[in-house]
């Protein structure tokens, strides 16, 4: 039996004596106050137990952890379709990077850099009724969690600087890869980003990828095959250009957000969850991802 417990401890001993915790997103204005020593953990098993250290139960902003969630819901309505419209390739390159986008005529390397994320936003806002009512209801069921929900203020504070995705989604809709208009689409994608979860929470959600497609109220929500690909872009490309440092140093699928959250996970074993809100300079968090390398060191459990 591993003693997850006491592995945890040590780790959030090690980690928060750190003099170097990175540096605190400030494009997104409403993220810049964030308190830097603030570290979380949570640890979910698929067997039932659940462990955690920290600031575990304090909400954060998700940012493009919430990637996952809206390709997932994508995926379990529309199926392979999807991927006529975006590739699964790392990029090489910075989440939110745009020459790359022209080169390749609008076609995004994959569902979790900015622009791929906002094709896949734009698929949901074409399929949804009510596309921020219903990915909310999404996520609550999924995680069981009805206390999950937007931060208004967070998804108002990136639309009035959010250039950048302005950018890429006038970009796709010139190679004619954006049903909608920009300015709805880009209203969802804020607001899909500004979601607020705990680590606990993220472990909860993240359950069904790491069981096969079913969720922790056991419902079926996407196929085997499904969960299993997911997962796969996840270890590709879910750190961006730090994906390839990602699977060296850690060795399991995840995902990060510019929020300082983490959350990545073991098939069929475990997920993880960490928040520390101070980048390294590829946008991922530095202690998180130091915290995680340790947590598969230390309990010899990874998926290499
Ligand atoms: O679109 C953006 O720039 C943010 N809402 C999300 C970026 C992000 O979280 C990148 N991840 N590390």
């Amino acid at each position: 039996m591993i003693d997850y417990q006491s592995i945890l401890n040590n780790i959030y001993q090690e980690v928060i004596q750190e003099k170097d915790k990175g540096e605190i997103a400030t494009y997104i204005p409403e993220l810049a106050n964030i308190d830097k020593n603030t570290f979380g953990i949570h640890l979910q098993l698929i067997s039932g137990d659940s462990f955690s250290v920290g600031d575990s139960e304090k909400k954060f902003s998700i940012q493009s952890i919430s990637k996952v969630l809206s390709l997932a819901l994508a995926i379990s309505k529309v199926g392979t379709n999807i991927w006529n419209r975006l590739d699964v390739e790392p990029s090489g390159n910075p989440f939110n990077h745009l020459s790359l986008l022209e080169l390749e005529k609008g076609i995004p390397r994959n569902p979790f850099i900015n622009s791929g994320a906002i094709v896949i936003a734009d698929i949901l806002v074409s399929l949804l009724d009510s596309p921020k009512i219903d990915f909310l209801a999404f996520i609550r069921e999924i995680s069981g969690d009805s206390g999950i929900d937007y931060n208004y203020k967070v998804a108002d504070s990136e639309k009035k600087t959010g250039f950048n995705n302005y950018a890429a989604a006038n970009l796709l809709k010139s190679f004619n890869n954006l049903e909608n208009d920009v300015d709805v689409v880009l209203d969802f994608y804020f607001h899909q980003c500004s979601i607020e979860m705990t680590c606990s929470q993220l472990t909860k959600a993240f359950y069904l990828l790491a069981n096969k497609g079913k969720c922790l109220a056991n419902n079926k929500i996407l196929t085997k095959s499904q969960a299993k690909r997911i997962n796969a872009i996840m270890l590709t490309c879910g750190f961006y250009d730090e994906a390839g440092e990602f699977a060296f140093e850690v060795g399991l699928p995840g995902k990060s957000g510019v929020g300082g959250g983490i959350v990545a996970l073991l098939p069929n074993e475990f997920i993880i969850s960490v928040w520390a809100p101070g980048l390294n300079e590829r946008g991922n968090s530095k202690l998180g991802m130091q915290a995680l390398e340790q947590f598969t060191t230390q309990t010899n459990q990874s998926i290499f």
